[in-house]
């Protein structure tokens, strides 16, 4: 089969703008598979902390992305045989994530295995660099963001439900530090490519923003079967 003849959905965007919920319920609403590009920077990441790997040995955490024991399977993620799904969520395997993922031999390591993620009957993927460079021929690219103060309230609400106790403030600094350190590195940046279609979800409920995802890929489907 034509690899290509698969449809890709791209949603790509800044840290904490939801593109991995809306990604994920699309997915699930069109029975597509889903890939968290981002979980995997922050396998790396993880790894590298265990294996006291030094955050610029790029030959090091190239040969690690590379070597990656990771499953992804039932919203669940598995590293060396042990789930690590909430422990890759931390703030430190965030911005340490965020670090390496600017070395281009990580970057490299890591576009194979993202690719082998296109599976019938489609794909739906969110991340920075998923319609620019993964997945260019994708069917619909969208750049899904928000404002950094509703992203950091957001990120906010969501660690107060589980428990944990934050700081607003900080978080927006964190949120603004990540975004400037993604969007200005020099491979593969955080940018919306000419292509992608802005989805701005500031006052947007989820269900809108889900909506609207699917409502464009509707639209290009309609036509295309044309
Ligand atoms: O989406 P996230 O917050 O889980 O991603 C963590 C970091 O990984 C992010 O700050 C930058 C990096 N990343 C990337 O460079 N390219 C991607 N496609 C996904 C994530």
């Amino acid at each position: 089969m034509n690899i290509h003849t698969i449809p890709v959905i791209t949603i790509d965007g800044p840290s904490a703008s939801g593109k991995g919920t809306i990604a994920q319920l699309v997915a699930n609403k069109l029975g597509f598979h889903y890939l968290d590009s981002g979980a995997l920077y922050r396998l790396v990441a993880l790894k590298s902390l265990q294996s006291r790997i030094d955050i610029d040995d790029t030959v090091q955490l190239a040969g690690l992305a590379r070597k990656l024991d990771t499953v992804f399977k039932d919203n669940q993620i598995c590293l060396d045989g042990k789930i690590v799904t909430d422990e890759i969520r931390s703030e430190q395997c965030g911005n340490l994530a965020s670090k390496l993922a600017a070395h281009p031999q990580v970057r490299a390591a890591l576009t194979e295995r993202q690719r082998a993620f296109r599976q019938p009957p489609g794909l739906v993927t969110d991340g920075r660099d998923m319609g620019s460079v993964i997945f260019p021929d994708a069917i619909l690219k969208i750049f899904l963001t928000a404002s950094a103060e509703i992203r950091a309230q957001r990120r906010h609400n969501q660690l107060i439900e589980k428990g944990i106790s934050a700081n607003i403030a900080d978080l927006l600094q964190d949120i603004e530090k990540r975004d400037e350190r993604d969007s200005n590195r020099s491979i593969a940046p955080l940018q919306q490519c000419s292509d992608a279609r802005l989805l701005d979800t500031s006052s947007l409920t989820i269900s809108q923003a889900q909506d609207t995802v699917l409502a464009w890929y509707n639209a290009i489907c309609a036509k295309t079967s044309a």
